[in-house]
């Protein structure tokens, strides 16, 4: 299993390149499943994520094929079995995204139930009830969730009683082809459902409202192939800033959508770091004290969940308390076990962790427990003195595309040993 060896305490400079978004390519592969004609999509990271949908995808009959340029070419001609078995949807919950486009492609479609996650219990009873609403039979057998599509799906009003971003993602992938109008109540605002909306509607799709809370979607009769390039990953970009603040450096993050992460940029600035946006690229300068601020995660475009643990790094190095409240799932504070291994001083009292800084980090053997928490470990080394070593990350390179390449170029002392 590989290990990242990182040796504390040294400033990065230069630029730090954003990749392409994973919570993007993920339903844009799942929407070529919609036509049979090929659809290229530009700039899907290399990720362990990624190469799980595509094999998911080629599971349901889809020619996929990976090109060096970072582009992935899908022709889904024929849907041979349209299923997500459990073996794939066990590694990640995002298969379920293959759902909706499945059920309208083809009229019935098989997907493993998600067990537990690492951060939460992530069921997809909302993704099945806006299904229902479609018109969709749903019964659930052996541990697999069966819709089929008697009478063909037909459009009507879902109202989310939770906002669910892949939920949003798959009601409007199943809508684009349903009979008449759809119209999602409460529904995700994150930029990965504009830049799906965007995507369906190069494919001939008539989606307006995404990136709002009521999204009308009017069903057409097919769709079509076309290219499209994937937006970058914002939290990338989040944790890649974070590097750069905690090692008190002068890096610009570059190739990413500041507009996508204002919430984070202003904790930032709250906190005191110095952090200068342009169009495509954020520069952070260093500063000569952090303050702690409080933090909550919310939906889009408040907090991003996805980057609380990385926050949480920062936090340990701040002076003074901040209390960081989880809104978005209830299990997602296993990296504070770790950091506390690190020298942070954080306590959790349900849903909120308290932290009191600044602590001074010292190098650890740890463990990387889910993607976002090895992240915040790879902050929380990058400060520490001496050396750490982190265990499982796997974890890590679901999510994240050379990242130790990107951090090393830009001097930080990081090595994949084996
Ligand atoms: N929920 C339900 N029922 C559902 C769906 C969701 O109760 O049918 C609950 C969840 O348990 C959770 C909340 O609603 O408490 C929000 O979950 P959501 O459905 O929005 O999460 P998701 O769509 O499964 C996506 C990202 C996650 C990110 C969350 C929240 C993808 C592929 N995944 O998950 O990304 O944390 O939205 O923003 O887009 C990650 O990249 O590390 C990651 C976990």
């Amino acid at each position: 299993m590989d290990k990242f060896r990182i040796l504390g305490r040294e400033t990065l400079s230069g630029t730090l390149p954003v990749s392409g978004s994973k919570n993007s390519s993920l339903p844009a592969i799942a929407a070529c499943l919609l036509t049979e004609e090929p659809v290229i999509l530009h700039r899907v990271p290399n990720v362990r994520d990624i190469a799980t949908m595509l094999k998911l995808l080629e599971y349901n009959g889809a020619s996929v094929e990976r090109r060096a340029d970072g582009s992935v070419r899908i022709e889904a001609a024929k849907i041979t079995n349209p299923e997500a078995p459990y073996e794939i949807v066990k590694t990640m919950r995002a298969s379920s995204l293959v759902l909706g486009p499945l059920a309208a492609r083809t009229g019935v479609a098989r997907v493993s139930v998600p067990g537990g996650c690492s951060i939460g219990a992530r069921p997809i009873n909302l993704h099945i009830n806006g299904l229902e609403h479609l018109g969709a039979v749903v019964h659930q057998e052996h541990g697999y969730i069966e819709a089929t599509v008697p009478n063909g799906l037909r459009g009507n009003n879902v109202h989310f009683e939770r906002i669910t971003v892949t939920g949003t993602e798959d009601l409007m992938m199943a809508a684009a082809l349903a009979q008449g109008v759809t119209v999602l109540e409460n529904a995700a605002r994150e930029p990965e459902v504009v830049d799906l909306a965007d995507l369906l509607t190069k494919m001939g799709a008539r989606i307006t409202g995404a990136g709002t809370s009521r999204i009308e979607i009017e069903g057409v009769s097919r769709l079509h192939g076309t290219e499209h390039t994937i937006i970058p990953d914002r939290i990338e970009a989040g944790t890649l800033l974070i590097a750069g603040i905690m090692t008190n450096s002068e890096v610009t993050v570059t190739d990413c959508f500041p507009g996508h992460f204002a919430s984070l940029l202003s904790k930032l600035r709250q906190a005191g770091a110095r952090v200068e946006e342009s169009a495509k690229a954020v520069q952070v300068r260093p500063v000569t004290r952090l303050r702690s601020v409080d933090m909550t995660t919310e939906e889009h475009p408040g907090f991003a969940t996805d980057l609380q643990a990385q926050f949480m790094a920062l936090m340990t190095v701040s002076s003074g308390i901040s209390f960081v409240t989880e809104n978005i799932f209830e299990n997602r504070f296993m990296h504070v076990p770790e950091l506390s291994r690190m020298g942070a001083n954080i306590r959790i009292e349900g849903r909120q962790a308290i932290v009191a800084g600044p602590s001074e980090l010292t190098g650890a053997q740890v463990m990387c427990s889910d993607l976002r928490a090895s992240a915040s470990l790879v902050l929380a080394a990058l400060v520490a003195r001496g050396e750490s070593i982190l265990d499982r990350v796997y974890h890590m390179d679901r999510g994240y595309e050379k990242i130790e390449m990107k951090l090393a170029q830009a001097g930080a002392r990081i090595e994949r040993i084996g």
